[in-house]
């Protein structure tokens, strides 16, 4: 394999299924670890796995480790990589505060740290960073329902309710944040109210993203707001395993007394949540095509082990306590019913298959 073209398949972010198998393209023998929260949300499955193929298409060796979203696991599975030898270490840290300890041993040992998706906090020993726009995210989250609601015509009151992921995860900030940009005016002036009252972003984080902590919180408000008929219009759920969780509480809880079923936003277009917006039960999601984040991480693997300019396309906003870290922002793209066989079929992301 050529390398120009190996680049050239890197950068379309198509390289995974297309160069499984080839020989490896003068790499050496590099090692590069691959620290993933868990296995539990189909996404870093993908994303865990797209790594994998692209780095060895690459021609790197890769230690692949999933933590079960356990701290304690991913800073022991981090240690070992740094003492077996890897040239390179990519994170996707399961709190974003917890690898200040475990990263300064790296840095002793001159191993640079690519944050992978979330930004890996309060550490100079992180080097760069590959994410989504994660404020994007929220924006077109928050615009979804401004624009269905009509509020930029006036329309409302509506009734709205609020659940985003993790409070140690970085993200969770970017996505309310960008999201309550846009609804906070209309919560202001009275065209969106918030029944629960449950607002701020500590009262609205959902501990691990855990579906089950979604679906029980959104049906103790369920049953303290909406059981007397109150129409519920608006879910803003900063992602799909938030999303699902709502949507179980509301078909148990909800659906059967009212005659509506409200917007709900998502985001992973995870195939559970795909399914859910065919049958009406999710609006939309957002759709972070994992392929694009491996193929931009491994591009800065690259560039970092031969001494180029790795890509990067922020160096302003995400600061983690102690730098500006350089980041490669993807872009996220809005996905619902009318155009999710193009996005998601039609790109090879999944079989229609998958989606029955
Ligand atoms: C990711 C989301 C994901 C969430 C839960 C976030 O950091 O950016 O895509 O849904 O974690 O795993």
């Amino acid at each position: 394999m050529k390398k120009r073209l190996l680049s050239v398949l890197l950068a379309s972010g198509m390289v995974a299924t297309t160069l499984v198998g080839c020989t490896a393209g003068g790499s050496g023998n590099k090692k590069v670890g691959v620290a993933m929260p868990t296995k539990d949300l189909q996404r870093w499955n993908q994303d865990g796995s797209n790594m994998e193929s692209q780095l060895k298409a690459a021609g790197y060796d890769v230690d692949l480790q999933y933590a079960s979203n356990d701290i304690n696991t991913q800073v022991t599975q981090i240690e070992n990589m740094i003492s077996s030898g890897c040239d390179v270490l990519v994170i996707a840290s399961i709190d974003g505060d917890s690898l200040g300890t475990v990263l300064d041993q790296a840095k002793n040992k001159n191993i640079p740290v690519i944050a992978y998706d979330r930004l890996i906090m309060n550490s100079d020993a992180v080097t760069y960073y590959a994410t989504f726009d994660n404020y994007m995210v929220g924006t077109k989250q928050g615009q979804y329902i401004e624009e269905q609601l009509g509020l930029k015509d006036g329309k409302g009151p509506y009734n709205m309710e609020i659940f985003t992921g993790d409070p140690g995860d970085n993200n969770a900030r970017f996505f309310y944040g960008g999201a309550m940009d846009v609804l906070n005016p209309y919560i202001d002036n009275g065209q969106i109210v918030v029944p629960s009252g449950q607002i701020e972003f500590d009262t609205v984080a959902t501990a691990n993203w855990a579906s089950d902590a979604a679906q029980s919180r959104m049906e103790a408000i369920i049953s303290s707001n909406y059981a007397d008929g109150t129409v519920l219009d608006a879910v803003l759920c900063s992602n799909d395993s938030t999303a699902f969780g709502v949507t179980n509480a509301l078909v148990a809880n909800y659906e059967g007394n009212h005659d509506n079923y409200p917007i709900i936003t998502g985001q992973d277009c995870d195939i559970a949540n795909v399914k859910n917006m065919l049958a009406g039960k999710q609006s939309m999601s957002i759709f972070k095509d994992t392929r694009t984040l491996a193929s931009k991480t491994v591009e800065m693997v690259d560039a970092i082990l031969k001494g180029t300019q790795a890509p990067v396309n922020d160096t302003e906003t995400y600061n983690n306590g102690k730098k500006v870290v350089p980041s490669y922002l993807c872009e996220p793209v809005f996905a619902d019913v009318n155009n999710y066989e193009e996005l998601l079929i039609k790109s090879g992301y999944y079989t229609a298959d998958q989606l029955q």
